[in-house]
């Protein structure tokens, strides 16, 4: 693996540099348009050669794809469009050869209204699986229980006529929320977890962390103000008692025992959508007992403006337990691609951006594509499969724009399918941004980020090193990592000038530049950085 020189002591996972894969969208091995387990394996040399050390899956479980893949039907096998247990046998055989490691998704705030637990929940009130759901009698009116909305629309709660009572859906209606007051959901998710930690799988990230356990009295939620998130208000209440309840802590702290007892680099990583640090910070516990990486949405859901970001890197730094350790993502299936995002496409500032993803202290999470400077795919109407795009009331296009298809070659079928497969989603534009094309080319922002990736694991200041947040003119964001290595980035139109940088520059985002020696003052063109080691 890596040949750092000096060894870390620390976990791999706090050392290594993790990518997201959308398994339907990242390698077709069978030509069907849809990308599979195989086809991940068979290019897992890329991956390793792209310097990687954690894959995280978004779900592969068996689904009828209602949101696709997190509305689950079982959670101990495999979706077919994907393929089967024995190809996830072999993905963790041949992840681990290649000094890699596979994260599953977990998704335990709901289930698919097509699992057999829920179908069994309809037939009765007194139903075995009855109570593995959150059901609630009208209120006088006949109206829902309470005045919780669903993240994607409408009212939380559906009615059921036959058996008199509404179930409660944070998101589809297909999606029925699980009761985690209830011991025996507990229970199966403890099965559920040491079945894919016996076959091998190194982790989860676990969907809607912030949200499994509900407010037993179901007492409504209040409204936001002025000061609320704009997503927040964006849903036009506080999720104040429908999720974000203190008592899923107990339901982490247990998980990590379970987690810790297979062996200590075994991880749970959140999907802790809170958009205050305060209570970001709450879900590492101690910072050993609870969870081990909690993705930092005030981070990524932030301006690409360098004082908001540095304000909440700080932050982040400081509020957290010290065992515990930050992560950092710009992108993901759900909240976009930072390079259109952040960076309106621009390769100069999606460079920045990688620089920055690949320099804070904490562990990086790349999203496919992302290492190529991949932009959002613009879509027409007729061609959405997100749920949240296709609804009736959508006011935006929803969240395909950044699923479509990897692009690995300009050719027909873009190296991901066959020339005459109809992607499951249509592609971007693969002459313009592809692999084949950046490979091997010194100056593309595949190497530039492959470089990076290589300096990272290299370099015991950037993997282990404290951060210190230096001084520098406006629009400029300098730290310093452990003893010796400096980043610099101007992360404004201008040109801008730091002072008493002295060293080697070991990573620049302009081509050409690396081993030259800063001599204490830096002149940085408009969105460019460095890395100097003194
Ligand atoms: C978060 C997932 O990332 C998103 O894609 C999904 O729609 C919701 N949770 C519901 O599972």
């Amino acid at each position: 693996m890596s040949t750092r020189r000096k060894e870390s002591a620390r976990p791999w996972w706090q050392t290594e540099v993790f990518y997201q894969i959308y398994p339907r969208s990242f390698a077709d091995s069978d030509g069907d348009g849809v990308g599979d387990i195989n086809g991940v394996i068979e290019r897992l040399d890329y991956l390793e050669w792209l310097g990687i050390g954690g894959i995280w899956f978004n779900p592969v479980m068996p689904s009828p794809n209602h949101d696709w893949g997190y509305d689950v039907a079982d959670y101990c096998d495999v979706h077919p469009d994907l393929g089967t247990l024995e190809d996830v046998d072999r993905l963790v055989g041949a992840a681990d050869k290649r000094g890699m490691k596979i994260i599953f998704d977990i998704v335990p705030n709901h289930t698919s209204d097509q699992h057999e637990w829920f179908r069994d929940a309809l037939t009765s009130r007194d139903a075995r699986y009855r109570n593995y759901y959150v059901w609630a009698d009208p209120i006088k009116d006949g109206g829902p229980p309470n005045n919780w909305l669903s993240v994607f629309g409408g009212s939380a709660w559906e009615w059921h006529e036959p058996t008199g009572q509404y179930y409660l859906h944070n998101f589809l209606d297909t999606q029925p929320d699980l009761d985690w007051w209830n011991e025996d959901v507990r229970n199966e998710f403890d099965r559920i977890l040491s079945f894919w930690f016996n076959r091998g799988i190194a982790g989860f990230r676990i969907d809607v962390a912030h949200g499994l356990i509900k407010d037993k009295a179901l007492r409504d939620n209040l409204s936001t103000t002025d000061d609320d998130h704009p997503r927040a208000r964006a849903l036009a209440q506080q999720q104040t008692y429908s999720a974000n309840r203190p008592e899923v802590h107990e339901i982490f702290k247990r998980w990590r025992k379970l987690s810790d007892a297979y062996d200590p680099q075994r991880i749970l990583i959140g999907e802790t959508f809170v958009y205050d640090l305060t209570r970001w910070a709450e879900f590492y516990g101690s910072g050993a007992d609870e969870l081990n990486l909690a993705f930092n949405f005030p981070f990524a859901l932030g301006k690409f403006d360098v004082e908001h970001l540095k304000q909440v890197v700080r932050t982040s730094d400081e509020i957290i337990p010290p065992e515990a350790w930050p992560v950092w993502m710009a992108s993901n299936h759900d909240i976009g691609r930072a390079m259109t995002r952040w960076c309106n496409d621009d390769p100069a500032r999606g460079r920045v951006m990688m620089m920055l993803l690949l320099t804070l202290r904490g562990s990086p999470f790349v999203y496919y594509g992302e290492e190529l400077g991949m932009p959002a795919t613009p879509l027409e109407s007729d061609q959405l499969k997100d749920p949240v795009g296709i609804r009736p009331w959508a006011d935006d296009e929803g969240r395909d724009a950044a699923r479509t298809p990897m692009q690995w070659s300009p050719e027909p079928g873009g190296g991901f399918t066959t020339a005459d497969a109809e992607p499951w989603l249509p592609f971007g534009d693969l002459d313009a941004v592809n692999v084949e094309g950046q490979r091997g080319d010194p100056d593309s922002f595949l190497e530039f980020t492959r470089s990076l990736i290589r300096l990272r694991r290299q370099s015991f200041d950037l993997t282990d090193g404290a951060y210190v947040e230096g001084k520098g003119p406006a629009g400029m964001w300098v730290f310093k990592r452990g003893e010796k290595t400096v980043v610099a980035m101007n992360m404004s139109d201008d040109i801008a000038t730091v002072q008493g940088v002295e060293g080697t520059v070991r990573a620049s985002t302009t081509p050409g530049g690396i081993d030259e020696h800063a001599q204490g003052r830096l002149d940085l063109p408009p969105w460019s950085g460095v890395v100097v080691v003194e």
